[in-house]
């Protein structure tokens, strides 16, 4: 594995690679890997013949509450993770590379960021969008890997690439969890012995939920309703939001059909976590 730094020297490696006739898979990150990072990397391993990892905290898509100094960071571990997996290049761009003091570019998606993360965290798909499009330019990948744990980010990142004609195919891995269900997340490390076991309301709700709509449950309010009571038995949880939306347009759904999705953020402490599931057929979120 080979770790690249300068944008150029990015982009000089990609256009070889495509002259010598090799498909190209990115998957973009902002570090501090876990299992799920790795799962993308094995897809993207398996549908393409190179893999390219970029590893950017990205700061156009954190808010001013959001500390992004305090975003975990460990290039050397993260390194060596890396470097076991089929990984050819980890893209490491410097902050002020991307970002040049005279930046002033944005890439917008309307409509579906409006609503669930988008409504909670202003600007946030902007900043999304906007990295990935860089990312996209100067890595040229013929596919791109996202994990469905962020539901909203691979549906804003399905419209940017369908609205703009990219030609490269967006891959959705289901979310990978740890052994007692929690959503793998670099974030997790915040939680606290004690917020770590009320963070598993969010696999509680998932759960109930798949077991409701099997049983034939189609009124999305009542189910809604049911998961707040579950949420809410854990004290020092708060709920940012509960939905039932439609997979492709992230519009709220009445009743739930085979198209619809539960799509839950919540705060454990300080701690914003989320969560879904697919409610069409007992998977997670996959379109
Ligand atoms: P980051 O949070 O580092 O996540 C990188 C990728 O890993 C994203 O596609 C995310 O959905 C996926 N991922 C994280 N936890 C996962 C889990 N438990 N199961 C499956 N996939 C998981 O998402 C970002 O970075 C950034 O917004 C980025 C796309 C890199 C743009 O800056």
């Amino acid at each position: 594995m080979q770790i690249i730094y300068p944008l150029s020297d990015m982009t000089c490696w990609s256009r070889e690679t495509i002259t010598s006739g090799k498909s190209i898979a990115l998957v973009p990150t902002m570090g501090y890997f876990h299992e799920g990072h790795l799962s993308l990397m094995r897809l993207a391993a398996q549908v393409a013949d190179k893999v390219v990892v970029s590893l950017f905290v990205n700061s156009l898509q954190f808010g001013p509450a959001e500390d992004m100094n305090r975003y975990p960071r460990d290039l050397e571990r993260d390194t060596r993770m890396a470097e076991n997996e089929k990984v050819d290049i980890l893209f490491v761009p410097a902050g002020e590379d991307m970002y040049t003091v005279d930046f002033n570019a944005r890439v917008t998606v309307g409509r579906i960021t409006d609503t669930l993360c988008g409504r909670q965290r202003p600007g946030h798909f902007e900043g999304v969008t906007t990295v990935v499009a860089k990312l996209f330019n100067i890595v040229k990948p013929h596919f791109a890997v996202f994990g469905q744990k962020d539901f909203q980010q691979v549906s804003v990142v399905r419209k940017m690439v369908r609205d703009l004609n990219w030609d490269i195919e967006i891959l959705g891995h289901p979310i990978v969890r740890e052994e007692d269900g929690l959503a793998m997340s670099s974030r997790n490390i915040y939680l606290s012995g004690e917020e770590r076991v009320k963070a598993l309301c969010l696999y509680a709700a998932v759960n109930h939920a798949k077991k409701r709509v099997a049983e034939g449950l189609m009124d999305a309010g009542q189910l809604q309703s049911e998961i707040r009571d579950i949420i809410l038995t854990n004290s020092g949880v708060d709920i940012d939001y509960i939905s039932i939306v439609d997979k492709d347009t992230l519009s709220d759904k009445e009743v739930i059909d085979a198209k619809s999705v539960l799509a839950l953020a919540v705060r454990v402490g300080s701690t914003r976590l989320i969560d879904n599931c697919f409610l069409g057929n007992n998977a997670e979120a996959s379109s």
